[in-house]
């Protein structure tokens, strides 16, 4: 069942949050491929996080204020493209079943918007991210000064919508949570799947089948971003995505994938050996990386600035590179010369949503770091990938490992909604020879 109230809410917070205007929040234009075949449609997340409507050529109008109203544009009931192309809601069944005060089909956006906008003083729109509705809006501003003789006034301000957006969307709702654990829970058993399957001589692409499989089958719609799926030195080249390499005995397979489910992201790495056993050198790095990965799991709490976790990744691998001779020098020198960036180059996280890369700043307007707060969700995604080079003990060279887990701050601390995904090595070892 659609949920109206949650949408309706979330459009209502925008209208409080804009108090007077008007706001344009376009979808995304579908995109040919070639001829009449189009690439597979996905919404735009900031009108679908207002809307929950997924139809193509929609448009989203929120006027504050005395008015107070939300309108939708979309596309009108047209059987002879429902034969070809499938359903679609009309103007009448979306104002019904999505809650909105009043809908128009598309194809009266030119006309109506100038009156729309006349008398607005401040005109909340995404400059800049679409030439073509850059264009569009222009016309209209344009449309409603020519009218200026006539006593109409126009939009004085143009104010990025996103950006009040994006608090909203820092902070989930318990529809949301729920959503983002199931997306979480049907990454975590394709990660798991994965273990069992995996076995010397296998390809790259075989694995990636089998995710695509169990996200299908379990109800996400497509996966939230292209898998890697990296065998050996194919895990250290960081976005590794050609997945057709033969997984060879004796390395290790680093696998970054997760699902998209009614537009909410997961986000899953897992690193295992491809013959179900770590060597003693794959084992080092792995346990480092995994105490990296606990410690910054640990700082992720409500209070702590964005960095936090970042940082106690960091003193847990940098002390560890130094251990194992990678790096020389005090953990402070390696901090401050950053040699770690040679094992250690991106950083632990980021915000984790309806996109892979949410929205939302990780700083304020002063430059301090953003301070966790219950209901963000986000990524804790340490790693080590040690290319061949002359300062580097032979036994870790090609070896790259990452371990990502979601996680979702809690008024006391947080809750890993990717914990059903295995990771301790006992236990990947052990799935491995079930
Ligand atoms: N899968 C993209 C990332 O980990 O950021
Ligand atoms: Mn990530
Ligand atoms: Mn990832």
């Amino acid at each position: 069942m659609f949920n109206v109230n949650e949408f309706q809410q979330r459009r209502r917070q925008l209208l409080s949050q804009m108090g007077n205007g008007v706001a344009i929040v376009p979808t995304t234009p579908e995109a040919v491929r070639n001829r009449d075949s189009h690439y597979p449609y996905r919404f735009d997340s900031y009108f679908y996080y207002l809307t929950g409507f997924t139809e193509p050529e929609s448009v989203l109008i929120l006027i504050a204020g005395e008015q107070n109203k939300s309108i939708l544009f979309c596309r009108d009931k047209d059987m002879e493209r429902e034969i070809w192309d499938g359903f679609r809601f009309g103007p009448q069944a979306a104002k019904e079943q999505f809650g909105f005060y009043e809908t128009y089909s598309i194809h009266e956006l030119d006309k109506l918007m100038p009156t729309l906008m006349a008398n607005q003083s401040q005109l909340f729109y995404s400059l800049g991210f679409e030439a073509t509705w850059d264009k569009r809006v222009t016309n209209w501003l344009n449309k409603v000064k020519e009218l200026a003789r006539t006593g109409v006034s126009a939009p004085e301000a143009i104010l990025d919508v996103r950006q009040l957006v994006d608090k909203q969307r820092l902070i989930k709702t318990p529809f949301e949570i729920d959503l983002m654990r199931r997306s979480a829970n049907i990454a975590a058993a394709a990660h798991n799947r994965a273990m069992t399957i995996t076995k010397p001589n296998k390809k790259e692409y075989e694995i990636e089948a089998e995710f695509l499989h169990e996200f299908y089958k379990n109800g996400a719609q497509a996966p939230a971003y292209t898998s890697i799926v990296a065998g050996g030195a194919n895990a250290c080249t960081l976005h590794y995505n050609a997945n057709n390499c033969v997984l060879n005995d004796g390395d290790l397979l680093l696998i970054d994938a997760g699902c998209e489910l009614d537009g909410y992201a997961s986000d899953i790495t897992r690193t295992f050996p491809v013959n179900g056993k770590f060597s003693p050198a794959q084992r080092d790095l792995y346990e480092l990386v995994l105490h990296a990965q606990l410690a910054a799991i640990d700082a992720a709490k409500p209070g702590n600035h964005w960095n936090a976790p970042h940082e106690a990744a960091l003193d847990v691998l940098v002390q560890g590179f130094i251990d194992f001779k990678l790096c020389t020098g005090t953990k402070e020198e390696v901090l401050e010369n950053a040699s770690y960036r040679q094992f250690y180059m991106h950083r632990t996280g980021h915000w984790l949503g309806l996109d892979v890369h949410d929205a939302g700043d990780y700083k304020d307007k002063v430059g301090n770091w953003a301070t966790l707060e219950a209901g963000n969700t986000l990524t804790v995604e340490p790693g080590c990938y040690v290319r061949p080079a002359d300062n580097v003990p032979e036994h870790f060279w090609n070896i790259g490992i990452r371990i990502e887990d979601d996680v979702l701050i809690t008024a006391t601390g947080n809750d890993v909604l990717t914990k059903n995904a295995v990771k301790g090595i006992a236990d990947i070892e052990q799935l491995m020879q079930t």
